[in-house]
């Protein structure tokens, strides 16, 4: 049957002061729909595969915070993570524990803060790379047009000639993750590459197999302890099994090496909810392009996003194109086009302490 894995460990740390370690991102209503991100996310599944076989994998601190979340959720389907690896050892986990019940599971893997307008349209196309996945030894991602020369994403060329006859598949041919400003500009222009969604759907055995070919010191750490997994041994087994792992994103570690990648263009409204700009891109803005969500009064101000507590009124004047944020005893005043820097800000607050 199908199983879902949501990796919900990142810290989301170009989302500051919203997303804090204590407190990240997927698990706060950033879109303003009374839902975390985290929330939103598992329930865009329902209907996709059962709730007995959804796994969030999120680092030990977080578990609390995602059984609150999902109070509905049982506790061992929350994977705890003694450390933050990246993707890679995060689907590892997740994708032997789940192997041990069932070696032909059809794992759909998604991150936990992306945001979909057409939920409908979402689950025609994961129902197409549920099939695929189901009857071909592929890797399938979901792939999104580019609207812009983003170095934050995967970007993908693929093959039109080899197509797999379930909906519109086709064979990878080249996937570079995170290229530099230049290379970004060149993909978008050519009109050849999607970018990588993030969403990823594979069979158990599937992925397995790329682990050992692509990743074969964290398949052997993982295939050391396999029976301790699902047993009272599995915490301590982790906590040794992640100390041996590499950091390492799925993207880096196998999507770019594998050749039995397949990507499946999708137009669902996606949007990846990373940084204070992709809010500003997807929120409601009112006729000056503003995008609002707290209790704001705004003079001759224009093109900001503002995110603030709403028990806090907040005035301003005469304000172009800034960030407005604040949460826990923080605020931050910066520009839209300088908001790579936060990540510099969150480092000298931290230093400070
Ligand atoms: N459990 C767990 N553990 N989850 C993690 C960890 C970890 O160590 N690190 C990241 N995550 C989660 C994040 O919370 C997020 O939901 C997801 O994994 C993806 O991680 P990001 O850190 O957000 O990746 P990215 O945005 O830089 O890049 C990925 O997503 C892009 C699309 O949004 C790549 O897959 C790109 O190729 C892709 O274009
Ligand atoms: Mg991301």
């Amino acid at each position: 049957s199908t199983y879902l894995v949501v990796m919900a460990g990142g810290i989301g740390s170009r989302f500051w002061p919203f997303s804090r370690t204590n407190h990240p991102k997927q698990f706060h209503d950033v879109l303003g729909t009374g839902r975390s991100m985290l929330q939103v996310t598992v329930d865009r599944f329902a209907g996709l595969c059962p709730a007995e076989n959804v796994f969030v994998v999120t680092n030990r601190d977080y578990v609390q915070l995602v059984q609150q979340h999902l109070p509905q959720m049982p506790a061992d389907q929350i994977l705890g993570e003694p450390i933050g690896r990246n993707t890679a050892p995060c689907i590892a986990y997740a994708s032997y524990r789940i192997a041990q019940r069932d070696p032909q599971a059809i794992i759909i893997v998604t991150p936990a803060d992306h945001a979909v307008s057409n939920e409908a349209e979402f689950r025609r196309v994961m129902g197409l790379a549920v099939d695929a996945a189901r009857h071909h030894d592929v890797l399938v991602t979901l792939g999104i047009h580019p609207s812009r020369p983003d170095t934050g994403y995967g970007y993908i060329q693929y093959m039109d000639s080899q197509s797999l006859p379930c909906g519109q598949l086709h064979k990878v041919k080249t996937f570079t993750e995170k290229p530099n400003l230049e290379l970004a500009k060149m993909f978008v222009d050519s009109g050849d590459f999607l970018w990588n969604s993030g969403l990823f759907v594979w069979r158990a055995d599937t992925i397995l197999n790329a682990f050992r070919q692509y990743l074969g010191d964290m398949a052997e750490v993982f295939e050391d302890g396999a029976g301790a997994l699902g047993t009272p041994q599995e915490e301590a087994f982790i906590s040794e099994a992640y100390a041996r792992c590499a950091n390492i994103s799925i993207d880096y570690g196998i999507m770019e090496k594998a050749d039995n990648v397949y990507v499946l263009p999708a137009d669902f409204g996606w949007s990846d909810v990373g940084t204070w700009d992709s809010l500003h891109r997807i929120g409601q803005q009112d006729a000056n392009g503003n995008m609002v969500n707290g209790d704001v009064l705004l003079y001759d101000t224009t093109g900001c996003v503002i995110k603030t507590p709403s028990e806090r009124l907040v005035v301003v004047q005469g304000l172009e194109d800034y960030i407005i944020a604040e949460y826990d005893n923080v605020l931050l005043i910066c520009k839209r086009s300088e908001e790579q820097r936060v990540k510099e800000f969150v480092a000298d607050v931290k230093a400070k302490k």
